[in-house]
């Protein structure tokens, strides 16, 4: 049974074409005109591009299935264009040991989309004591991050570059900037809004700190190391003068982060508290900016799952988080003044080399390739409805907002499991 894309504008890494896609048995067999297939999807006014890849996703399974399931968060990638997700490992146990990767990577081949679980840089991501890396690098753990929190010690995160760099697979240490201590227990961006509002804040140092230490142990150990949710200019500009330097850095920045600011607490509603924090006006432009001048490599969803009751509560209480993976596309499209082909790398070549996927995911739209991909109504406009979300939680910050630019169809390992803004199953 073949599936044709019919009729739609093709863009990937190479370039620009009017094609047809004709898919077969998990693999593009043709790209041209006039084709025809088993069953047929029309692609009219659409963008055909290799699928998207989250570098950043909080998949919560195991340990908080009400929050969300391997399932139901690789449904909301599904729908919002994702073929491949790098699932976050502060899970409950943590993603730290051969078990738990096996467990996240047998749930991930019933999902809708590929899902890659990240390894714990530390047991238990406490900081302490180094994760068995090497064993699960064997299993196919490319990424290693204690997102939820950043690796503290500044001798163990060396330790783990170094451990990295002897690896024989070619791994990438993660980390999630922000010097704990510096934080001080605050819960939004510390400045004139902060103060205002009478919540702790947290200052931008306490992320740029620990940028300027991984970059310093970056250089030190020769390490590969990608910067997870930069959020401010001072981060921003530091990785710039670090790839001018030629440090083996990548960064990402997250979709909130380049379009809310941290006036939006100011209704004390926690839908808003996220980490690291909404930003100033100031940090939002900076983070545009890296995003246009490849300073910052990829956009990352940090799609975080929140139920109910974690989410409604004062808002010095309330989890830290927001959904994120069925709003990145259109926000990016909507609020990003770049060429179609900027936003497509940010959100799915890049991210793909980064995460080790390329020979599956991001790649070039040929014959012989495998079909991760998904069709794009650039026109298409559709307002946020938390309710109509396919997660079990429902913390999206963006209610109500009208965006441009919609997911029609995402084709994974040749089937397509969203068709006409539907997932299949
Ligand atoms: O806001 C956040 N939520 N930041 C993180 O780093 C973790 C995430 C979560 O797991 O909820």
């Amino acid at each position: 049974m073949t599936t044709l894309l019919r009729g739609g504008r093709v863009i990937d890494a190479t370039g620009t074409r009017d094609a047809d896609v004709l898919i077969d048995d998990g693999r593009i067999v043709a790209v041209g005109t006039g084709l025809d297939g088993d069953t047929v999807l029309d692609a009219g006014g659409c963008i055909v591009a290799p699928g998207l890849v989250d570098l950043h996703s909080h998949l919560r399974q195991p340990g908080r299935e009400e929050a969300e399931t391997v399932e139901t968060g690789s449904r909301c990638a599904a729908l919002g264009g994702f073929t491949a997700v790098v699932a976050m490992p502060n899970t409950t146990p943590a993603i730290d040991s051969a078990a738990v990767v096996r467990e996240v990577q047998e749930l991930g081949e019933k999902a809708l989309c590929a899902v890659h679980p990240a390894g714990a840089i530390t047991v238990g991501r406490a900081g302490e004591r180094l994760s068995p890396m090497a064993e699960l690098a064997e299993l196919g753990v490319r990424l290693f991050t204690d997102d939820g929190s950043g690796v503290q010690d500044n001798q163990l995160m060396r330790r783990a570059m170094e451990y990295a760099v002897g690896l024989p697979q070619p791994v990438v240490l993660a980390q999630h900037c922000e010097d704990a201590a510096l934080c001080g227990g605050g819960h939004m961006h510390e400045g004139a809004w902060s103060a205002r509002l009478g919540i702790a804040g947290q200052p931008a140092e306490a992320e740029e700190l620990m940028v300027t230490r991984d970059l310093a142990l970056a250089r030190l150990t020769g390490a590969r190391v990608h910067l997870q949710h930069l959020s401010t200019a001072g981060s921003v500009e530091q990785v710039r003068a670090a790839k001018v330097a030629g440090v083996r850095v990548t960064a990402e920045a997250t979709t909130h982060h380049f379009t809310l600011t941290d006036a939006a607490c100011a209704g004390y509603d926690p839908v808003f508290k996220v980490n690291p924090p909404l930003r100033t006006g100031a940090d939002v432009h900076a983070v545009r900016t890296g995003l246009a001048d490849g300073t910052l490599d990829a956009i990352a969803t940090d799609h975080a799952p929140h139920t109910q009751e974690d989410k409604e509560q004062a808002f010095d209480e309330a989890s830290p988080g927001m959904l994120g993976l069925e709003t990145a596309l259109a926000l990016a499209l909507t609020e990003l003044e770049l060429p179609t082909e900027e936003i497509l790398a940010l959100l799915s070549w890049r991210p793909a080399a980064i995460a080790g996927l390329a020979d599956s995911h991001g790649g070039p739209i040929a014959e012989g390739r495998p079909a991760n991909l998904c069709v794009i109504d650039p026109t298409a406009t559709w307002t946020v409805d938390p309710a109509a979300s396919a997660s079990r939680s429902r913390n999206t910050p963006y209610a109500g907002r009208a965006l441009t630019g919609r997911v029609r169809h995402t084709i994974y390992r040749g089937e397509p499991v969203v068709i006409d803004a539907e997932a299949q199953r």
